[in-house]
């Protein structure tokens, strides 16, 4: 697919993946639900990881929860990151952006503070977007921001930030590249294919040589070639070879380490390690009059049905011209780092879920226990149908209230709780049980449910 026509798919089904909650059950059980169209599905039969990759990913599977950025000229055009193309702009006009960039002071210090505060537990943030331009020191090219505007190393600036706040550092790099003259030709030019590898390659060396330890590379935009093209098994070979312990993900049309699915939720097979990548708003870079961000009950549902699939969960904020976050972003980020606070342990370090939600909440369990995620609140009692498993007690994560609760066969009803929902933006409750909790989620149990009859009183 081309850019312009991968773009238009993506820009179509945007609006309405962002807005839906879809985990992996909700796409295999309801099979009237909007299915998702993800950009970068994982294979359908995924490679089971060996024990080096599962020996690499063990802490990026524990963090769980993380803060994409993306930051590049696109921020100061306030137009998201692909108007260059998208609005041919001529590029003597783009160019001039980069000798008006001019990062604020203390920029990624101030990300990485926003990135804790929400709870995230990594970052990844671009280094160079499919504009072309280098947010660090290279040789290679003068378009970068040693050399233009900022005159500051903003690679070295945010690795540094990070690693002084003991944040695992990620680091994104679009493969394609529409400043470059050799870019768009690399697919029907052999002698510029080689020319642009080279020179792929030799970015790629310098971002794993000349700041220490890179916990994730996060390639992006493997157009206009493919594996063959990109030469992606010796990329890979070479950033392992760097930075052994890195885990990077598959856009570069290698399999990599785990899938990344987009505005989208699927858990990958057979084991595979996923994340899926989701904008707060419906912009990666900046897009000053895109105002439909995600509430953040929202965004916290996303990462709860994540958790519960197992996979990890990548939210993105665009910041402003000079790095400052967009207002909502904070406040949305916040509310729900604070959440985590209180709620953290029903979502890291969690384990397979079997049990499905109801519409009015969502589970995600730890051995035995069962954590309830109760999104609307059904005031003095909540219900769970199914359980087949015994419950011995409940309470509110939060607050450790317990809870009276009676169980049958169809349901486990909890009451005495308080009219007035207690935890914004989502309600967890704790359900400690004798053994894994299981859900009869067919229609037998239904069957099974005594019934009045027609003409019928009690
Ligand atoms: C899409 C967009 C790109 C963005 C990426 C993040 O591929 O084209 O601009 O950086 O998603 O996953």
């Amino acid at each position: 697919m081309d850019h312009i026509s991968r773009r238009s798919m993506l820009v179509g089904t945007g609006a309405a993946l962002a807005s839906a909650v879809m985990g992996a059950n909700a796409q295999t059980k309801a099979a009237s639900a909007p299915q998702a169209c993800p950009a970068h599905p994982a294979p359908a039969s995924s490679p089971a990881p060996t024990a080096d990759q599962a020996r690499r990913l063990k802490w990026w599977k524990e963090a769980r929860y993380g803060l994409f950025i993306h930051y590049g000229l696109y921020s100061l055009h306030g137009r998201q990151e692909w108007a260059v193309e998208k609005e041919a702009i001529p590029w003597s006009e783009y160019e001039s952006l980069a000798r008006r960039f001019s990062p604020k002071p203390g920029v990624a210090k101030e990300w990485v503070r926003i990135a804790q505060a929400s709870g995230a537990r990594y970052m990844v943030v671009t280094a160079k977007h499919h504009e072309g331009f280098c947010n660090f020191d290279t040789k290679l090219t003068d378009f970068n921001s040693m050399k233009q505007g900022p005159k500051r190393d903003l690679v070295r600036e945010y690795v540094e930030a990070a690693r002084e706040a003991g944040m695992p550092v990620g680091i994104y790099y679009s493969l394609m590249d529409w400043h470059h003259p050799d870019g768009e030709r690399s697919s029907v030019d052999e002698a510029a294919r080689k020319r642009f590898i080279e020179y792929t390659f030799g970015l790629i060396r310098e971002l794993l040589t000349n700041y220490g330890k890179i916990d994730i590379l996060w390639y992006d935009g493997g157009m206009p070639l493919e594996a063959e093209g990109w030469e992606a098994e010796r990329m890979n070979k070479m950033v392992f070879a760097l930075q052994p312990d890195i885990v990077v993900n598959g856009r570069n049309h290698a399999s990599g380490d785990f899938s990344t699915p987009e505005q989208s939720i699927i858990a990958a097979n057979n084991g595979r390690a996923w994340e899926s990548c989701m904008t707060l708003n419906e912009s990666w870079g900046y897009d000053a009059a895109d105002d439909e961000w995600k509430s953040p009950r929202t965004h916290l549902r996303n990462l709860i049905t994540c958790a519960r699939d197992q996979g990890n969960f990548l939210i993105n904020v665009g910041p402003t011209a000079d790095g400052t976050f967009p207002e909502p972003a904070v406040r949305i980020l916040t509310e729900v780092g604070d959440w985590l606070k209180g709620n953290g342990e029903a979502i890291f370090n969690t384990d397979p879920c079997q049990p499905w939600r109801p519409s009015y909440a969502m589970f995600t369990r730890r051995a035995n226990t069962l954590y309830m995620h109760v999104h609307f609140w059904p005031g003095s009692d909540v219900s769970l149908s199914g359980l087949q498993t015994k419950v011995k007690s409940v309470r509110l994560l939060k607050s450790s209230t317990s809870l009276a609760f009676t169980q049958d066969a169809w349901r486990v009803h909890i009451t005495g709780l308080p009219a007035e929902v207690p935890d914004h933006p989502i309600t967890t409750l704790v359900l400690e049980c004798e053994s894994e909790p299981r859900m009869n989620l067919d229609h037998e149990l239904r069957l099974a449910k005594p019934r009045l009859g027609v003409n019928v009183t009690l």
